[in-house]
């Protein structure tokens, strides 16, 4: 069975299907990261472009690891070292790119629709790594992952999603995969930093934290992303902190067997404190090693199951 898509650009491209499929090989694929020889020959041969606009610890390296925990060639190349400095554009940069003869280009880039614009010029299948506010599906997969790992079954299962909405693709990203899964998303944040429309797409909007924990299965904690934002949405970090931070005070009202993921890069002590973020309910460092198993599986999928012999 292969995925009903040729690229993986947004988890709205994804059906329940396809994300059924890619988080079983997934599953099947974490126990390789553990052997003492870290390595299957499924995709010796293929050659895969990691190009990154954006800065990245994660991401970029999950993508390099699982291309080479599958025996592929790995490239990774940074807007800021590629000839995009010399005045190149991306499309120009792309199309030199494939003239190689890759067999997946991997793509970060701070503008939305980047990667889904690159499609129309490059034939070999394209995963968005993150483009701009937009999306990061292969960030979504990974949390669904760690979350179905110990939940057993995202089907009915309740998310509050807390932070800088606005500005977060993970948060798209999971809205729509989520809910594709049957899951309950309810955000939480300060209004400026909520867009409006989440409530029409059958979204619950929360600005009281303490409140909105309360019954959730997951607690997904976002950073504020300075970085997109051209205008003031808050008065101050420390006044955020207040009200949004999540601390051991206001975890001890949500369920004993809560779930805390963080995507990371983590702002200690703003949008989580470090006693929770250290805590038997947090998952963050299991969400990284998950998303090696992830972009294995993605690419193993992308490139046909008949390249490849898992073992
Ligand atoms: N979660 C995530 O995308 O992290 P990086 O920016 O470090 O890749």
């Amino acid at each position: 069975m292969s995925l009903s898509t040729k690229n993986i650009l947004g988890a709205k491209d994804l059906n329940k299907q396809d994300i059924q499929q890619i988080l079983d090989t997934a599953e099947s694929f974490k126990e390789i990261s553990t052997r003492s020889i870290k390595k299957v020959p499924t995709l010796r041969g293929k050659t895969i472009i990691n190009l990154f606009f954006e800065p990245s610890t994660r991401t970029r390296t999950s993508f390099e690891i699982a291309g080479k925990r599958l025996s592929a060639d790995v490239i990774n190349i940074s807007g800021s070292t590629s000839s995009t400095a010399k005045g190149e554009n991306l499309i120009d940069t792309a199309r030199n790119l494939e003239a190689m003869n890759p067999d997946i280009l991997v793509v970060r880039h701070n503008c939305s629709g980047a990667s889904a614009l690159l499609t129309q010029f490059i034939k070999c299948p394209i995963i968005n790594a993150g483009d701009g506010a937009h999306e990061h599906p292969s960030q979504a997969l990974l949390d669904l992952l760690t979350i179905r790992s110990h939940k057993g079954d995202l089907q009915g299962l309740k998310v509050a999603i807390v932070g800088d909405i606005r500005h977060s693709r993970v948060a798209r990203s999971n809205i729509k995969a989520m809910q594709t899964m049957g899951m309950q998303v309810r955000v939480v944040g300060p209004p400026p930093l909520i867009p409006v429309e989440l409530e029409r797409l059958g979204v619950e909007v929360s600005s009281d934290l303490s409140k909105s924990i309360k019954d959730v299965d997951v607690i997904m904690v976002l950073r504020i992303q300075h970085e997109r934002q051209n205008q003031m949405f808050l008065s101050s970090l420390r006044e955020y902190s207040n009200y949004f931070c999540l601390t051991a005070e206001i975890l001890a009202q949500a369920r004993k067997d809560v779930l805390i993921v963080h995507p990371g890069p983590v702002n200690r002590g703003i949008e989580i404190s470090l006693d929770v973020m250290e805590g038997p309910h947090s998952l963050i460092l299991n969400q990284v090693t998950n998303g090696v198993a992830i972009r294995m599986a993605l690419f193993y999928l992308l490139l046909g199951e008949n390249n490849a012999n898992p073992n």
